[in-house]
């Protein structure tokens, strides 16, 4: 068997092009993590043992920590669909289970006005492949959660509108029911920030191994390839924790930390190809310093992964270091003038600014001996 197939977890399953298409492929910046490593070995492992099979992972940790990646790995290495849907505050039980749309009479289509129009005409010919969010991200190039809003204005006019007309109607499963029910790798981003109590039962239920979704024209049962990765931020003071029950369905759970200086040096390397190892130490240095004391302080904001690949990025390409600190990386965290002025202080008593003033002379330097 391939190296890159050891992890499949069901070598017969037979899948269409478009699922295939699905199925994350690793770039070449991508480096394979502990934690990687750990779920799925455990994953694979507890495959066939029943009651004891590990399909709902929490990834809960700091943002920019590989979250989003691991989980993406996590479809290269079983061989499963990756899909995601990510929560918002307004949620409701359309977004988790899907919607019933009436089919709208081609004259009455004609006399909508042409933005509606490319809705519905969207949603008529997609295949049911599609959830029904994903139509509407598509034909209007919009966000997940402007697409969830759009479909309930677009159901609430079909309603009125209906001139009395005997209508037909057809079901749009969601993006959960649609992984849910074909078996793909589904990663649930922040459900923590979810309020209504019934959207978050109905999302528990739907993550029991043995579970089903009740919808109104039939009664899915989960797949047994189905595999939920939820991702989260670890909470701090202001944010809403993971709700308990749904906390409480997981079966292997993953802290997410800053990767290690190293760790951080590599993947800014494979990804800017920025190959100085001093500065990016320097660089690296001042983040973890930034990210400690924004969390010391309360201070809301993060300084991550993120604003290190685009900082590193920036002085690659010439900028100073230390002006390209405050608009890649400072300013992201915070531009309240008190919290600067902490965040300041602490790199310089570490002695950062120094370190990153030599560092620079000393790029400057290397870069006027090599360019002729
Ligand atoms: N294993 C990895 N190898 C290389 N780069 C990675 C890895 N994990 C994450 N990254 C990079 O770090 C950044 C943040 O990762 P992401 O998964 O989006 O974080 P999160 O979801 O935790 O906020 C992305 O640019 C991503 O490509
Ligand atoms: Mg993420």
């Amino acid at each position: 068997m391939a190296e890159n197939e050891k992890y499949h977890l069901s070598p017969e399953r037979q899948l269409t092009d478009a699922e295939k298409k699905l199925i994350w492929k690793k770039p070449t910046t991508h480096q394979v993590s502990e934690e990687e490593r750990r779920i799925s070995n455990e994953i694979k492992r507890n495959w066939n043992r029943g009651e004891m099979k590990i399909a709902n992972i929490l990834l809960e940790g700091d943002a920019g920590s590989g979250k989003t990646q691991l989980a993406k790995a996590l479809s290269a290495n079983f061989g499963l669909p990756y899909t995601k849907v990510t929560c918002f505050a307004d949620m409701d039980k359309s977004d988790i289970i899907g919607a019933i749309l009436p089919v709208i009479s081609s004259e009455r289509l004609e006399k909508m006005d042409p933005a509606e129009q490319t809705v519905w005409k969207a949603l008529y010919e997609s295949d049911g492949f599609q959830s029904i969010s994903e139509i509407l991200l598509d034909a209007l190039g919009i966000s997940q959660e402007q697409a969830a809003l759009k479909m309930k204005q677009l159901l609430k006019r079909a309603a009125e509108n209906t001139d009395g007309e005997a209508i037909e109607y057809r079901f749009y499963p969601s993006e959960i029911v649609r992984a849910y029910q074909k078996g793909y790798l589904l990663e649930i981003q922040e459900p923590n920030v979810i309020r209504d109590a019934a959207v978050l039962l109905a999302l528990n239920s739907a993550l029991e191994l043995d579970g089903s979704i009740n919808l109104p024209t039939e009664i899915i049962r989960r797949h047994p390839d189905f595999i939920a990765v939820i991702t989260t931020n670890r909470s701090y003071a202001g944010t809403r924790p993971l709700n308990e029950a749904l906390r409480d369905r997981v079966q292997h759970t993953e802290k997410m930390d800053l990767p290690t200086k190293e760790i951080m040096i590599e993947r800014v390397m494979a990804k800017t190809g920025f190959q100085d190892g001093k500065m990016l130490g320097i660089l690296a240095d001042m983040i973890m310093v930034l990210d400690r004391t924004a969390r010391a302080n309360a201070i809301k904001g993060v300084a991550g992964m993120r604003s290190f690949f685009y900082w590193a990025d920036a002085i690659a390409g010439g900028a100073s270091a230390k002006e390209s600190l405050y608009h890649k990386v400072i300013y992201k965290i915070t531009t309240d003038s008190e919290e600067i002025k902490l965040l300041e202080e602490a790199l310089k008593n570490h002695g950062l600014f120094a370190s990153l003033e030599e560092a620079e002379i000393e790029l400057k330097k290397n870069e006027n001996l090599t360019t002729p």
